[in-house]
């Protein structure tokens, strides 16, 4: 017997870090990048497949905790023996790159499992399991990415309060850029934590600038105002910098897309590494920021047309 379970990457347009402390935020599922997991029949201990290991469960390395956590938790809620079955996971989303793969991975492995045991699955239960797992990942997981993975409609997100499904229908596109290099959600996170701590006034201070800032983007969105909207991304990029949660290689991406003519570029995701995002005006400008970002060292990008979003 063989189940299988599907999840998608996300993009977080506006209010990363800041969704976290109750203020919202504006992210895109992002198709272009997926993950399924399979699970079938063998005999014996559950082993696992993935990018990172392949192997009995019960031996995997630590960095796989959050998945194998909820792959316990899962058959708990189940109430199946964890044995005679074999997950493998094959992904395209790029793992620690602010894509939510963290948070895909617990989505299509959840989706598999309960499809493999024949049990319906409601979307409370899929995004509680999910942040059993977030909660390892990050430690405070705002349940944005768990959002975003397993739905199909960008959001205006406000932590614990009913999905606002948002259309975006801007005369824009994205052009995505992974630096390649291994984003630090968790350590971004605690970061912030911190500085919480020691600046309460200012830090609180830049969270709310933040979330200004997704709710004046909701509005240019709304109204197709797309300088407007560029403007509020970079704004949102300097005070994410000044959080300590961006990196050299993100501000030169940042810095070049904005000199080619970008309407507005920031990082996205849980930052210090992963991918950023730049706001071209027309189909030709984001082929151009594409090449433009490559050359300034980005590993991969992706185009993404806002408009066709609904
Ligand atoms: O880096 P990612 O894809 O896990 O995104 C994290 C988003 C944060 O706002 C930084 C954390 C959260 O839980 O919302």
């Amino acid at each position: 017997m063989k189940a299988t379970g599907i999840s998608n990457g996300k993009i977080i347009l506006m209010g990363e870090h800041s969704v976290v402390y109750g203020e919202p935020a504006i992210a895109i599922p992002f198709f272009a990048t997926a993950i399924e997991t399979t699970v079938e029949t063998t005999n014996g201990p559950v082993s696992l497949d993935c990018f990172f290991y392949k192997g009995p469960l019960s031996q995997a390395p630590k960095r796989l905790l959050n998945l194998v956590t909820v792959i316990i938790e899962t058959v708990k809620k189940l109430d199946k023996p964890l044995e005679n079955f074999d997950i493998t996971i094959n992904s395209t989303i790029p793992a620690e790159r602010g894509m939510g793969s963290s948070a895909a991975v617990a989505v299509a492995t959840i989706r598999a499992l309960f499809h493999y045991f024949k049990e319906s699955l409601s979307n409370d239960v899929l995004l509680e399991l999910t942040n059993i797992s977030e909660t390892i990942a990050h430690g405070n997981p705002s349940g944005l990415d768990a959002a975003m993975t397993s739905g199909t409609s960008p959001l205006y997100y406000i932590k614990g309060q009913k999905f606002e499904f948002f259309p975006l229908k801007v005369s824009a596109y994205l052009v995505v850029a992974d630096t390649g290099i291994t984003g630090q959600t968790k350590e971004a996170v605690e970061n912030i934590a911190l500085l919480y701590h020691s600046d309460p006034k200012k830090t609180d201070d830049s969270i709310k600038q933040l979330g200004q800032l997704a709710k004046e983007a909701k509005q240019a969105i709304q109204q197709n105002k797309t300088n407007q909207l560029g403007v509020y991304m970079t704004q949102a990029h300097t005070l994410l910098d000044s959080l300590g949660v961006s990196n050299t290689i993100l501000n030169t991406l940042v810095h070049t897309s904005l000199e080619s003519g970008a309407l507005g570029a920031k990082l996205t995701g849980g930052g210090r590494g992963g991918c950023m995002i730049a706001l071209a005006k027309n189909k030709e400008h984001a082929s151009q920021l594409s090449d433009v970002l490559l050359n300034a060292g980005a590993k991969h990008t992706w185009i993404y047309n806002m408009r066709k979003d609904d």
